[in-house]
């Protein structure tokens, strides 16, 4: 270990960072470290490898300390480390647009840059009712998110959000936000691989709520294709189609949220282009940089693009962050870009996710495994909750299977698994392994 670490784990109980989404009080007295990570792999400051089964937070696609992109950023670092966005351009910014703008499904020619997932979900919505008001329709104003939906954790996100926790305390929120029930269907659909065969029908809710409130009074719906930190949530087959003819036929902009979908974990760059329904709005984060740097990215349909470009010459939109399009970002995203090409990850997982998928399955009739379900290179494991102790039982698994040597994540009593898509098929097994010899062991 080296002395920094060592000193660090001596003193973590009293330690300044206020950890997020953490239970300090609990880590602090039993940390877990990591100082050092290599492709598949994390080292904790004792030398001990772990293997990664979860790409850190759904987000080092291309796995860790990938050289190309390494050097882009030191290259960029020493050259310019900064620049301001604001009526000011650096061309890096605009070579990374041009990139990401191809990989996208066509007609989303335009890319605004934020610095994480929270910023691209509120910069998306901010848009949309923008939008709406360039064209002289102002009087939408409604934003409707889903139950067990994620958008990170800035105002906007967490309003149309629907994880109980992520919302309870923080008081009202923004104005006129609803929510359409989430697509979890445990009875009919429990163990389903890949997209689940009922529940198409829950997109309806959208047309209730559009009864309800009025349809010309709605501007946007936000939903993730795949509903990721609240438990791996694959869209029933026919779900998404009929969200996106519903919002069409009301003039209502359809928002993916692809943070954690986006660059390559379905097989295809985005969500959209494996389902064949197309939003008028995405946003990306995680994956973008390979979260080498911080970066988030909303991609805007050409005709939304188009209606803010007509008006008096003059800021179009009032709206930006000081980092947006950040030098050192457009470095590692170019460079990320180029390893993802060259190595073919975008569409690598359409090859290995039937093995991921047996491998996934196999684990049913482990010990309180109530459901497996996955799709591209994510999947989850549902555990019967301990009696009266939510969560317990997988926080459990989770803390044995770091001591085991493997890095996976939990939320609630759900292990959700999503590693780097360089992923290689032992590795794969050692994954599932890891978790059935963790849960064997657990009461
Ligand atoms: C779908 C989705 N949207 C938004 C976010 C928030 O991203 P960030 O933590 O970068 O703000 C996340 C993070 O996991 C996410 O999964």
């Amino acid at each position: 270990m080296n002395k920094r670490a060592e000193e660090l784990s001596a003193s973590l109980e009293q330690a300044a960072f206020w950890m997020p989404f953490t239970a300090n009080r609990q880590f602090k007295k039993a940390p877990r470290l990591l100082a050092r990570a290599e492709g598949m792999y994390y080292w904790t400051p004792e030398g001990r490898q772990v293997l990664d089964g979860t790409a850190g937070l759904w987000c080092v696609n291309a796995g860790h300390c990938r050289p190309k992109i390494v050097e882009a950023v030191r290259r960029q670092v020493a050259q310019m480390d900064y620049a301001p966005p604001f009526q000011m351009g650096h061309p890096i910014a605009f070579e990374f647009a041009e990139r990401l703008a191809r990989i996208a499904p066509p007609g989303f020619k335009r890319v605004f840059f934020t610095n994480s997932g929270s910023e691209s979900a509120d910069t998306a919505l901010k848009i949309a009712l923008a939008y709406h008001r360039a064209r002289g329709d102002g009087g939408r104003y409604r934003l409707i998110g889903r139950e067990r939906g994620y958008h990170g954790v800035n105002f906007g996100g967490m309003a149309v959000g629907g994880i109980t926790a992520n919302r309870k305390v923080f008081g009202p929120g923004v104005a006129g936000v609803d929510h359409i029930r989430h697509t979890h269907d445990p009875a009919r659909n429990a163990f389903s691989r890949g997209q689940p065969r009922h529940g198409a029908e829950f997109a309806d809710e959208l047309e209730r709520l559009c009864a309800l409130h009025d349809p010309a009074t709605v501007a946007a719906v936000i939903v993730e294709p795949v509903a990721g930190s609240a438990g791996v949530l694959v869209p029933p087959l026919g779900y998404l189609e009929r969200l996106r003819e519903i919002c069409t036929r009301h003039g209502i902009l359809l928002i993916f949220d692809e943070v954690i979908t986006g660059f390559g974990r379905l097989g295809q760059p985005f969500a959209s282009q494996r389902f064949g329904v197309m939003p008028d709005l995405f946003t990306a984060a995680k994956g973008i940089t390979n979260a080498t740097v911080p970066m988030g990215a909303v991609f805007i349909k050409d005709s939304i693009y188009d209606a803010f470009m007509h008006g008096a010459e003059g800021i179009e939109l009032f709206h930006g962050y000081t980092y947006s399009g950040h030098p050192l970002a457009c470095a590692a995203g170019i460079a990320t870009l180029q390893t993802y090409e060259e190595e073919g990850l975008l569409t690598r997982v359409s090859k290995i996710e039937k093995h991921w998928e047996e491998a996934a399955h196999a684990l049913k009739g482990a010990p309180h495994v109530i459901d497996i379900r996955n799709i591209g290179l994510m999947a989850a494991i549902e555990l019967e909750p301990r009696p009266g102790q939510p969560g317990k039982r997988a926080y459990e698994v989770f803390v044995k299977a770091f001591e085991a040597g493997v890095l996976i994540r939990v939320t609630g009593d759900i292990i959700a698994l999503s590693p780097p898509l360089i992923v290689e098929p032992a590795q794969i097994e050692r994954i599932f392994e890891c978790a059935r010899s963790v849960l064997a062991a657990t009461p």
